[in-house]
């Protein structure tokens, strides 16, 4: 097992490793004030793995109650978040107990922005069971739903109790989930190391969870401890993101956010390349490990219709949008543009 300890406004430790789900109870018992424990899932995660943490729960001293919504980005929104919150309250959850989010980084940010709000403000654990949500959103306390208008639009900072990856459940992901992952971790190696690029490309991911994930979790903790609430270096994870969200948007959410932000790193690690940022090896090391990862390239949307749907994107501050760019494989930067610049940056980057 892997022990990642995140030093923020509150200090957590994440776990990563084999057979962790059947033993989450004991991991959490020490840090729970209460002995109630509210578990919010999804249709596809709760029937598989929802009876070993709750025997796990209750083993350790917990009651239990659960809440299962649909899968899929459609349930992260203010709807169920309200009524993750109105099933609480009927059951009587006090600020001493705790919210347990199994599933994916829909459960995790619904599950913790209804932690954070819940009687201002309850203790949550994150249980990811996705690559994406083991890499990425299960650490560093983001957490929100989304409106019509956009994704994530509202939330707020809210740190975990602690983070249990149990990497077993990985084994019944969908492909599809995988390669979204994986386009995360591809993006960890291209900000920041060039060693983790190469090691995936030497093995496969699905071949390595325990060590890949560890690294991706530390690049993680460094950049939420020096810049928690993302006025700064952790900005550096929106890697590929800015077009990425505008894919998302055109595509209205029915490309998911992993093939999304691999079109997004590509489109700017070529422009990077094209306008003199870099020299063209990174793009090869990047585009090499999305094809051997079969994620997509392209995003067949017109520059026009991606520079307007990138309006609306919370990383654009007024008229200004902040890109990272790539200076060589593992090395990023952060760079200031406004919008007729977005432009320039899309066509160099090969969107028509
Ligand atoms: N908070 C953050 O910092 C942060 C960072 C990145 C992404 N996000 C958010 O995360 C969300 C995407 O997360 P995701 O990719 O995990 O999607 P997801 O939660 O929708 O899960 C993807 C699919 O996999 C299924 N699934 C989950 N675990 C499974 C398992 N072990 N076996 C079989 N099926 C399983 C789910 O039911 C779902 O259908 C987006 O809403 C995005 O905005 C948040």
């Amino acid at each position: 097992m892997r022990t990642v300890t995140v030093r923020s406004s509150k200090e957590y430790e994440v776990l990563i490793g084999s057979g962790l789900l059947a033993s989450a109870g004991e991991s959490i018992k020490p840090l729970a004030k209460g002995k109630k424990a509210f578990i919010v899932s999804d249709d596809n995660v709760y029937p598989v793995y929802g009876r070993v943490l709750d025997k796990s729960l209750r083993s350790a001293g917990f009651s239990t109650d659960a809440f299962v919504m649909p899968h899929g980005e459609a349930s992260k929104n203010l709807s169920v978040y309200g009524a993750i919150l109105e099933r609480m309250g009927s059951l009587h959850y006090t600020r001493t107990d705790i919210i347990v989010a199994l599933g994916g980084g829909v459960v995790g940010d619904i599950t913790g922005f209804a932690a954070a709000t819940y009687q201002r403000g309850i203790d949550y654990v994150q249980i990811p069971t996705t690559l994406l949500a083991a890499v990425d959103s299960s650490v560093g306390g983001k957490t929100g739903v989304d409106l019509e208008c956009g994704k994530n639009q509202v939330g707020c900072f809210c740190q975990p109790l602690i983070v249990i990856h149990d990497v077993d459940t990985l084994r019944t992901l969908p492909n599809l989930e995988y390669r979204n992952g994986c386009a995360e971790i591809i993006k960890y190696g291209m900000i920041g190391s060039r060693e983790l690029m190469d090691a995936i490309s030497a093995r496969p991911v699905n071949e390595q969870y325990e060590d890949v994930i560890a690294v991706c979790v530390d690049m993680k903790r460094k950049l939420v401890e020096e810049d928690e609430f993302d006025r700064g270096s952790r900005m550096l994870l929106n890697f590929g993101h800015t077009v990425g969200h505008a894919i998302e948007r055109c595509s209205n959410y029915t490309i998911p956010h992993g093939m999304a932000v691999s079109a997004g790193m590509d489109v700017i690690t070529k422009a990077a390349a094209v306008l003199g940022f870099t020299d063209g090896s990174a793009y090869e090391a990047l585009h090499g490990l999305l094809e051997q990862y079969s994620l997509p390239a392209r995003c067949g949307y017109p520059a026009e219709k991606l520079l307007e749907a990138a309006q609306n994107d919370k990383k654009s501050g007024g008229d200004v949008i902040t890109i990272v760019v790539p200076r060589s494989a593992g090395d990023c930067i952060l760079k200031m543009i406004n919008r007729p610049e977005l432009m320039k940056w899309l066509l160099a980057g090969g969107v028509k």
